[in-house]
């Protein structure tokens, strides 16, 4: 991944976690995995669709809940969009076959990815996302 500021960002609004994603995508190179973590609805899946925007993907992201992952190729690079919140493991992740896309020429965004944290590489970019006291309001730590 190119360089990206690090660090406890307030996000207002909706917009600020799309410049957030733009940002991110900007930075994504071959492999990259971005490992989400944050309670339901703090805008995981908010968080993907902009960086999906940013890479340049044309299709409806939609939340893979049920099939653990989704690929889209229409992008600059291959997005893979996992949400691992049905799994109980990293090694649950590894048999449902998730290190040929993990290893592979994409960017992986993982939601949930405290799960399967022991699986991921050290190297990831960690955005950790939590409410704030407003309504809208969210804090990303970009770690
Ligand atoms: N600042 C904000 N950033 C992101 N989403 C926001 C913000 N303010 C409001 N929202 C709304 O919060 C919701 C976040 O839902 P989202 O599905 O992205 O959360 P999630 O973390 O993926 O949840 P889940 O744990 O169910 O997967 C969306 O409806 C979004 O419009
Ligand atoms: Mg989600």
């Amino acid at each position: 991944m190119k360089d990206i500021s690090k660090g406890v960002f307030r996000l207002n609004t909706e917009e600020d976690t799309r410049r957030l994603g733009l940002e991110i995508a900007r930075a994504c190179e071959p492999g990259d995995i971005i490992a989400l973590i944050g309670d339901l609805g703090t805008g995981k899946t908010a968080l993907t669709k902009y960086i999906a925007e940013g890479l340049g993907v044309t299709e409806d992201v939609i939340s893979p809940t049920f099939t653990i992952v989704k690929e889209y190729r229409s992008g600059r690079l291959p997005l893979f969009h996992f949400d691992v919140y049905r799994l109980s493991s990293g090694e649950e992740l590894l048999d449902i076959g998730a290190e040929d896309y993990l290893e592979g020429k994409g960017v992986s965004v993982i939601e949930w990815a405290d799960i399967v944290a022991d699986v991921l590489p050290e190297d990831a970019l960690i955005v950790s996302l939590e409410y704030a006291e407003d309504g809208n309001a969210r804090t990303a730590s970009v770690m």
